[in-house]
Order: C-alpha cells, then structure tokens, then sequence
C-alpha cells in the first residue's frame, strides 16, 4: 500500500474504502470487509449522511465500531453533509448554511458512536452558500474538537478558490468522480485548443489547481461509466476498455480489477481511487493495483480506448 500525508498527521492509505453501499451487507460480511481492508494497509473510510438512505451506512458502521472499539484509532474516517435528500432519496436542495452543518456534524458523530470525524467534506456545491458562514461553522466544529480536518466534494476551482478565501482550515481535499471510463478531469488539458470530443473545460482546470495546491484529489465511482450507472468491467458496451485493462494489468500481474487503481495511481497527481466495492477479494485485487507503475504508453492506451483521440 502506499500512503499520503494530506494534512498534517493524517497519514492515510492510497486506497480509501468508501462506504456507501454496505447497506446490503450483514454485520459479519462487513466485519470482514473492514478487516480485509485494514489487513491490506488501508486506513481510510469514507461516508456521508445521505449514504444508505438518511444515514443509514453510518448507522451500520457505528455499530461495527461499537462491536469492535478498538478499530476506531486505527482508521482515518471521513464523512460529507450538505446534500439535502427527500424520502424517495432524490436531491431536492443543497445546504451549507452554518446550522446545517453544525447539525448534521452532530447528526453524524451520533450516529457514528464516535466524538471526532477526521475529515468532513462539504459534498456538492451550494450556489447559495455564504463562505462567511461556512468559515464560522467550521471554527466552531474545530473549537469544539468534533472535525480535525476540513475538504470540499465536486467542486470545481472558481467555488474552491473562493470558499478557501474565507474558510482559514487549508481545504485539501475534493472529492471528485475519476476513472478510466469518467475521465473529464484529465480531457479538457489534453485538448486544448481543438475541437475534439472532451475539448470543452468543464471543470474549470480543477486537476492543475489541485497539483499545484497540494489538494487531494479523490477519485469516486471510478469502476463506474456515467454518473454511476454501473460498472463497466464486464459490460458488453465497454468491452474494448475492459480487454485492454486485463491485457495491461495481466503484464503486471493485476486482473482488469487492478490495472483500474494503477492507471489512478499512475497519474502524478497523486490522486486516492475511492473504491465502494463490498466484496474483500475484489479489493484485494484493488488493492494489489496501487503499488505497481504502469508505463506512460500503457496509461495513454488505457484512456484512448474508448473512441477518446488525441490530438
Ligand atoms: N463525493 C461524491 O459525490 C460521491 C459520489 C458517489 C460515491 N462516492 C464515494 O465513492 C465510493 C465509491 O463509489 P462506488 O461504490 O460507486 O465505486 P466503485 O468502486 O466504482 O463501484 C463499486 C460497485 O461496482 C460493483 N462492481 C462490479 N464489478 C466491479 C469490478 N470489477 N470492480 C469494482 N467494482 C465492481 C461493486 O460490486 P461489489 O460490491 O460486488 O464488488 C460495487 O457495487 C462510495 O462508497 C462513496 O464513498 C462519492
């Protein structure tokens, strides 16, 4: 495994394991999901409270951590608040207003069992957002000792940059949607100035902002194609992409599984691939993909297999 030091003393592993779907797991099955991944070397936990339906994921791994006390101190968890969900879960607003995120940061340690997130990411842009208030809340949930670290999720420069103006906590981190079959954080630069397909900024350079502040990027969903519209490997529509992945990984003893981390973690940025997978032999597999360095040839291979020309 290798590891990170985002913040200072937050040593954290590559791989973060993302908790948004253990909803469909018993306890015993997530007992030994949390425990392969700690045998693996990762340390990094991520939830939110919309996660399961109204907190539900975070309720389910409170109650891993009651069962098991002594984990808690070896892990780096991290959860998000300001998406505002109705009961069917569909996002009707977005909310970072200061009582919204002192309340749904004690929401969150409540139903963690725990006094102290690690790191609380702020998880979509509210364009109503007053950076004033944002700053007061996280001086109070600092003060309080309730978050050590501050980051923000999907956010694109112009919002990052102004948000940091207020907010004195350094924002390191931005969660953002990256893999082989998502890729628009890397497009837009390779293009520049053409008119081919990805040619359009839409994310405002977010990648060269956050190499050249030192901002972690975390990459989300990234065994997804779409807005998680289901994983790729395996799907018929992407079979190219998933030959060419087995073919590379296979030269370095990686399933297709593995040679999707490496081609994540190859990227200089030093980006974290946030895998949600619930299955302890696929991210054994995962797992194996961050400490092997695939060549350049094979990573620009990987990314224009699917129809992504250069110029
Ligand atoms: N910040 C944001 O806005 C945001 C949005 C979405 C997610 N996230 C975070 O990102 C994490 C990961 O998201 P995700 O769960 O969509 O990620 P993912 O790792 O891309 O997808 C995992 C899902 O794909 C399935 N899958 C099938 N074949 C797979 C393969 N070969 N390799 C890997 N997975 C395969 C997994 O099934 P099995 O369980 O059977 O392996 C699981 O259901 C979440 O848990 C959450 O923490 C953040």
């Amino acid at each position: 495994m290798r590891y990170l030091d985002i913040y200072p003393q937050l040593h954290t592993s590559q791989l973060i394991l993302g908790l948004m779907r253990i909803n469909k797991l018993t306890a015993p099955a997530l007992d030994t999901l949390i425990q392969t991944a700690l045998d693996l070397g990762i340390n990094y936990f991520d939830l939110a409270d919309i996660y399961g339906g109204r907190g539900r994921c975070e309720t389910l791994f409170g109650e891993l951590l009651k069962r098991q006390p002594g984990l808690r101190n070896k892990m780096v968890i991290q959860s998000k608040c300001g998406i505002v969900q109705d009961d069917d879960r569909r996002n009707i607003a977005f909310n970072f207003a200061k009582d919204y995120i002192l309340q749904s940061t004690d929401d969150i340690l409540q139903r963690l069992g725990i006094d102290q997130l690690d790191v609380l990411l702020l998880h979509r842009p509210d364009t109503l957002m007053e950076p004033d208030e944002i700053a007061e809340a996280f001086n109070r949930l600092e003060a309080a000792g309730k978050v050590r670290y501050f980051g923000v999720s999907n956010f694109n420069r112009g919002t990052h940059e102004l948000l940091q103006s207020a907010v004195k906590q350094p924002l390191k981190v931005n969660q953002l949607q990256f893999g082989p079959a998502f890729a628009s954080l890397v497009d837009h630069s390779l293009r520049t100035n053409t008119h081919l397909t990805g040619s359009p900024d839409r994310d405002g350079e977010v990648l060269d902002y956050c190499r050249l502040h030192g901002i972690t990027i975390q990459a989300w969903s990234p065994f997804q194609y779409g807005q998680i519209a289901g994983p790729f490997l395996n799907n018929p529509k992407f079979k190219e992409l998933s030959d060419v992945l087995a073919e590379v990984g296979a030269s370095h003893g990686l399933t297709a599984t593995g040679a999707v981390s490496a081609w994540i973690t190859r990227h200089p940025a030093r980006i974290q691939t946030v895998t949600g997978t619930t299955n302890p032999a696929r991210l054994t597999e995962i797992a194996a993909g961050i400490d092997v360095n695939i060549s350049r040839e094979e990573w620009y291979r990987i990314y224009t297999t699917l129809d992504r020309d250069l110029p």
